[in-house]
């Protein structure tokens, strides 16, 4: 009877979904809140589903392998029709059948499978009384559920069922996710709205996000996240808070996601009553034995803390006199008895240093606090430590901390989420940039030590290690804002399981699970991730001078000189005669002396230091010549001309999938891109103008602030606008902006006396974050365009967190042409304008060709 009543509802369904089955592609509207778990009908159906067992077995009763179960179900039936019949013991006909490795051999003695650790799975056909089974085995609960979602990848990317089977374990049990997000909903470098478990000081009543963040989480082997801001609020301790983030840690459980927090170190004495928080007072270890106590209570999978403390004003135990490891062992010893862990960041350094000081360098804080600690820690503590000695810059070395804690657990943070990187506005695909730090070789006891085996515990054999991404998803449809950005949460993931996948594995897979498997559209967007981060390097800090943006403020436009002249560190020591940090033993911070030795000589070499780090070791004039020969001023000029135009390619090879995919997601790619090739002349533009001024050599292009398209504001004929000082100056023509205060309205106009013919007619203008100015552009005193500024960026002022590009195409123009710009303010935004830039259209950019 359940034959008959399968074969009613599979053939029902099959008609139903003939139509996606059969029909071209679907192009409806998506925002992408589905990320990479699209389940997309395959079309074709590789040969191999048309075998596909109808029946499911799941012989395991753990929640994680029901949500195994249920994913397979939804799946099956989204990308290929039919419902499969779920079965409560293996059923005399072909069926999947899901279990743990002893399970299964329970069912089937002559199973043999590969000895499944936890967390790792197996996909494997077996054939068993004339019948066919499709075998999802795992080492425990969280093995079966990676392997569904392993199953179900393969099918969605088009492979064959054989493609699909094979055993996978992960390289490290720490993959972890960190969100910044603060109890009142705004997340700490998030780009993509308010928190999605917190909100007015509470956690949300509704935490669907939640759940679907952790699935999203569970499908790429994700098995922590850390809910709250490492600059973590004490009242995350309170019993009322506790008691209500056992909800989040609910709706994380079903996917095998463990939840942690971040601490305040002083706690006891902020929410606990207590006059100290001395690691080493016994009335601080017995007030968070007892906290750890309520916290299991509450949640019984807790996954730990993590800690920052001691820096950038967080409070921590130098305050005592102690040092991490009194405070790490103190938290460790609490959470043992329930194998809690602690992640103890080594993200600590003063930034109040003297920049006066030649031998002063932030760079050296982590190796200088940490090293003398290495042997200290507790089995259950790992140190957490970012993959620069910085913070997250466009390029960075690898911090020498990993190779120097040899008897202590450590684990790498990436950052996912762009804070140096565009801040979700910039398409920057971070995996191939983590690949150079995790495959980097820190010859560590003069032998092979390439990162991504230190914190897989294995060089150092080490019980723990792994992998923390800071993601900082929001509660924005789409999760990350750009909707290029979840590659970013995605190879995060690819990489923690298996640090040996390469950018271009999972470039091309995840561009096939959120785009589909039109070979134009994976080989394009592909081709555009791949190729972002060198472009957005190339159009701000190159040759390891770090992002040189503004980084005492938003962290997000161009202002080269914040480096300087603060506590902050991250100087450059640029001047009249050159530019770097002398990080050198011999006559530089000595930071270079961190490293084993055989790294030590590579950065010390001028023959051997790599170009793109040569500044970030040493000191050079801007007359040096790098290998390619050129020198480094020049390398400079040029490169962020080369990076701007390729900005502009990646418009152009956007557009190429214009139809192939929906034109929701369509839309708003174009839209970011070409704010992103607009920013990118303002990086280019800015940077440029501040090292020829500091350095005094002009570019040999002689390119800088003589472009021959542009019409100045101070050029044109103002009717109401003003000019107002702009800082930093190189972050606007002549460092002016043009306002209109005062006024309804006010135009710039410029007389044109342009050979007739097609034209690009670019606006520079100023986007505050709040007030939506109207703009018009008109020819001849007719309105050609109109745009409102009403983008939110971070900044109230005209600088290069604000400057915006306006681009209208292709207008045909005659000599004697009046061309005006006429601003309406709004809200405190004074319509500030910076420049018109007319390009004849034969002459803009080509195209740039991609394989
Ligand atoms: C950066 C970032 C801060 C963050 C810090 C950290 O400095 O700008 O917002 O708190 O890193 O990682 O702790």
């Amino acid at each position: 009877m359940a034959h008959r009543i399968f074969r009613f509802s599979n053939s029902l369904l099959c008609l139903l979904s003939l139509a996606v089955l059969c029909g071209p592609p679907s192009l409806n509207a998506e925002d992408g809140a589905q990320g990479w778990l699209r389940y997309a009908p395959v079309s074709p159906v590789p040969h191999s589903y048309e075998k596909m067992p109808a029946a499911l077995v799941n012989l395991d009763p753990s929640p994680v392998t029901a949500s195994a179960e249920n994913e397979m179900l939804r799946g099956v039936q989204s990308m290929l029709g039919p419902v499969l019949r779920v079965e409560h013991r293996i059923p005399n006909q072909d069926a999947w059948v899901l279990g743990i490795t002893g399970e299964l051999h329970a069912q089937f003695p002559h199973y043999r499978p590969p000895a499944l650790g936890p967390e790792a799975f197996a996909v494997s056909e077996l054939t068993a009384h004339g019948h066919r089974y499709w075998l999802i085995a795992g080492g425990d609960p969280r093995g079966v559920l990676y392997g569904a979602f392993h199953v179900l990848s393969g099918i969605a990317r088009g492979e064959n069922f054989p493609a699909i089977e094979g055993s996978e374990s992960p390289a490290a049990p720490v993959r972890w996710v960190n969100q910044w997000d603060n109890l009142n909903g705004v997340i700490e470098r998030g780009y993509a709205g308010p928190s999605i478990f917190f909100a007015n000081g509470s956690v949300r009543s509704d935490l669907t996000r939640a759940g679907g963040y952790a699935r999203l989480l569970a499908s790429v082997g994700i098995n922590g996240c850390t809910i709250n801001n490492v600059n973590a609020d004490p009242q995350m301790l309170t019993p009322e808070m506790i008691h209500s983030v056992a909800r989040i840690a609910g709706a994380f459980r079903p996917w095998g996601v463990s939840l942690s927090i971040s601490v305040a170190i002083d706690s006891p004495q902020a929410v606990g009553g207590l006059d100290t928080f001395d690691p080493r007072n016994p009335k601080v270890a017995a007030w968070w034995r007892g906290k750890v106590r309520e916290i299991y209570d509450a949640i019984p999978d807790f996954a730990g803390f993590v800690v920052k403390a001691d820096s950038e004003g967080q409070p921590g135990p130098s305050q005592y006199g102690r040092t991490p490891v009194d405070a790490a062992n103190m938290l460790a010893d609490a959470l043992q008895p329930r194998g809690g862990l602690v992640l103890y960041r080594a993200f600590v350094y003063n930034h109040h240093l003297d920049w006066n000081d030649l031998k002063a360098d932030r760079a050296r804080a982590a190796y200088d606090i940490f090293h003398p600690l290495d042997g200290k820690f507790a089995a259950n503590v790992i140190v957490l430590i970012k993959n620069g000695p910085i913070d997250f810059q466009v390029r960075e070395p690898v911090s020498p901390l990993f190779a120097a804690l040899q008897k202590t657990n450590s684990a790498v943070e990436l950052q996912v989420t762009q804070e140096y990187m565009g801040q979700g506005r910039h398409l920057v695909f971070l995996p191939p940039q983590w690949k150079t730090y995790l495959d980097f070789d820190l010859r560590a006891n003069h032998r092979s030590t390439p990162l991504k085996d230190i914190v897989d515990a294995r060089t150092f054999h080490r019980p723990l290690g792994g992998y923390v991404g800071v993601a900082n998803v929001g509660l924005d449809a789409n999760w990350m804002a750009h909707p290029l950005a979840m590659a970013n949460l995605y190879g995060f993931a690819r990489l923690a399981w298996n640090p040996n996948t390469t950018p271009e594995t999972i470039a091309n897979d995840w561009t096939r699970l959120t785009f589909g498997n039109d070979e134009k559209v994976v080989s394009t967007i592909a081709h555009m991730l791949l190729s972002s981060w060198p472009i957005y390097e190339h159009y701000t800090g190159p040759l390891g001078l770090e992002t040189l943006t503004n980084i005492t403020g938003p962290h997000f436009g161009p202002a080269p000189q914040s480096q300087e002249n603060n506590g902050w560190g991250q100087w450059i020591r640029a001047d009249r005669n050159g530019v770097g940090m002398d990080r050198t033993v011999a006559t530089g911070t000595g930071f270079i002396g961190q490293y084993p030795p055989e790294v030590a000589a590579m950065y010390t070499s001028l023959a051997t230091c790599p170009d793109n780090l040569l500044l970030f070791m040493h000191h050079e004039p801007y007359t040096f010549r790098l290998h390619t020969g050129k020198t480094v001023i020049q390398t400079i000029y040029d490169l962020h001309y080369q990076g701007a135009e390729q900005a502009a390619g990646l418009v152009r090879q956007w557009q190429t999938v214009h139809g192939l995919i929906d034109d929701e997601r369509y839309q708003k790619t174009l839209a970011l891109l070409q704010y992103q090739a607009g920013h990118a002349i303002v990086w280019r533009d800015a940077v440029d103008r501040w090292f020829e001024n500091i350095s005094g050599i002009p570019d040999d292009k002689g390119r800088i602030d003589h472009d021959p398209n542009r019409i100045t504001a101070a050029r044109m004929q103002l009717d109401g606008y003003t000019p107002v000082d702009v800082t930093p100056w190189e972050t606007a023509t002549d460092g002016k902006a043009y306002v209109c205060r005062d006024r309804p309205a006010c135009t710039a106009s410029a007389h044109l006396d342009r050979p007739a013919g097609p034209y690009d007619i670019a606006a520079e203008y100023f986007d505050y974050r709040q007030g939506a100015s109207t703009f018009r552009l008109l020819l001849n005193h007719r309105q050609i365009a109109t745009w409102t500024a009403d983008n939110t960026l971070p900044g109230q002022q005209p600088n290069g967190d604000t400057s915006t590009r306006y681009t209208l195409h292709d207008v045909k123009l005659q000599p004697g042409d009046v061309l005006t710009l006429e601003g309406h303010p709004d809200d405190g935004e004074p319509a500030p304008i910076d420049y018109l830039e007319i390009v004849p259209l034969a002459r803009s950019v080509p195209e740039n060709p991609h394989p």
